[in-house]
């Protein structure tokens, strides 16, 4: 691993005593011992409580993870954040809700000249981040990249994946998330970290739109035939099962990768929209009703503080302060389903248009196990392991990307596939 002029670390899993810090650790350490040669540390606001994790996880993993050098940094003292930033050719960002926390975190990286990887799920902190920073980024030949997890690395590589198979035109996808228990563990799913991030991401949806304005001042092409949504709820030929549109970052995430490759690359763009499948139409009358008082809630101050106050009641049980048990989410696996549409035939110039209908469907399945933390773990650390050996394959010299533009030339979806992700034609 090149490390610079030798005196910096490779990277460091800053919030590395949060939950997904936790597992981000584990993850790093196994990836680490397996590629050689990377120098990691890891970084929090609380010297004694990341001494205490690395003893834990000795013991827990069998690694000798004690002389892991530790290094202390706060999102309040942004001296302490650029020291950490100066320190590391890359910081693995888990201090999270990322609207509150990782603006600080992402400045001082591209001051320093630092790479940066998150696994924010949350659309407005990503688009903010790639109105603000994109040119100094790019000017510091630092790359920026957010959504490195199961938000949404399965949608976005997993359209890239199947554009590159398609052998013609794509002219949109259909994403279609489902999960399911290996066997029957009960107990909370989420992690409170999450479940908070995300309410103030719906409280604060209406922000989207100006920043859009602003970070995309040029519409894209309109690309023929023009792809509807589906209703609330729609019965899946592709899944076979009652779906909802799915309200995570994905679409978001899929829809910038897809502008990149059409203004950088002249490819044609492709148009997406996301669901999420439920086994029964029950399970999704409930999930409508539990979101809508979520949503309705996550509105004002005192909706958003008994959310937060109370995350089991109003989840059914789904969230908690202590998180998932290892056995429930060892157990837990998902597949996302990219169904794509398009031509046999390529035409010349991305905003050609096609005289006949579609011809050509395309399914691409993306699995894996423990998508909250363990598959986001390993997708979060491959995603920063390839930019710190293939950023010669990345785009420009830098900047910040959604990671389907960041990685569509890169060697990461080959490593995920050996790591327990996998990508794969289901269908054509
Ligand atoms: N995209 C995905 O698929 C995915 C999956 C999992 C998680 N996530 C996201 O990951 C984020 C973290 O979630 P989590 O459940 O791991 O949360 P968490 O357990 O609450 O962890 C938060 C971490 O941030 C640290 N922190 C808080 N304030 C800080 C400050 N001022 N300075 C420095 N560090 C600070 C905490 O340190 P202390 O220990 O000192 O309090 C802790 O290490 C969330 O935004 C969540 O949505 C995304």
């Amino acid at each position: 691993m090149a490390s610079g002029d030798g005196t910096k670390l490779d990277a460091v899993v800053f919030g590395a005593t949060g939950f997904t810090g936790k597992y981000t650790v584990i993850e790093l350490a196994k990836l680490a011992k397996e590629k050689g040669n990377i120098k990691w540390g890891v970084a929090g606001r609380n010297k004694e409580k990341l001494e205490k994790l690395l003893a834990d996880l000795s013991e827990k993993t069998g690694a000798d993870l004690k002389k892991i050098p530790v290094l202390v940094a706060d999102v309040s003292d942004e001296a302490s954040l650029k020291e950490m930033a100066a320190s590391t050719l890359l910081v693995i960002n888990c201090v999270g809700p990322y609207r509150f926390y990782g603006e600080a975190v992402v400045k001082a990286c591209v001051a320093e000249g630092c790479h940066h990887v998150d696994v924010s799920g949350e659309p407005q902190y990503m688009e903010r981040m790639q109105l603000n920073y994109h040119d100094a980024a790019k000017e510091k030949g630092v790359y920026v990249v957010s959504a490195c997890g199961f938000d949404s690395i399965p949608a976005d590589l997993g359209t890239v994946f199947l554009t590159k198979n398609f052998q013609g035109d794509v002219n949109s996808v259909e994403t279609y998330l489902e999960w399911r228990m290996k066997k029957n563990v009960s107990g909370p799913s989420i992690h409170f970290g999450t479940f908070e991030s995300a309410v103030f991401g719906l409280a604060n949806a209406r922000e989207l739109r100006p920043l859009r304005e602003k970070l995309f001042p040029k519409r894209l092409p309109q690309m023929l035939p023009k792809q509807k949504p589906r209703w609330l709820v729609h019965k899946s030929s592709v899944v076979g099962k009652w779906c909802l549109p799915f309200p995570g970052s994905d679409r978001s995430v899929v829809m910038r990768s897809q502008r990149h490759f059409f203004e950088q690359d002249k490819q044609r763009p492709v148009q997406a929209q996301a669901y999420v499948a439920f086994h029964s139409l029950l399970a999704v009358v409930g999930v409508v009703l539990v979101g809508g008082v979520i949503g309705v809630l996550s509105r004002s101050n005192l909706g958003r503080k008994l959310l937060l106050k109370y995350p089991g009641f109003f989840t059914g049980g789904m969230v908690s302060h202590e998180g998932p048990s290892e056995e429930l989410m060892e157990n837990t696996e998902f597949s996302l389903m990219v169904r794509g549409e398009g031509w046999q035939e390529k035409l010349a110039e991305p905003t050609d248009q096609h005289s006949e209908p579609p011809n050509k469907t395309m399914t691409v399945k993306v699995k894996g196990t423990n998508p909250g933390y363990g598959a986001t773990c390993t997708m979060l650390v491959m995603s920063a392991l390839t930019i710190l050996k293939e950023a010669d394959k990345m785009p420009g010299r830098g900047g910040v990307y959604p990671p389907g533009a960041a990685f569509a030339n890169t060697s990461l979806v080959e490593e995920l596939d050996k790591h327990g992700v996998t990508f794969q034609v289901s269908a054509s």
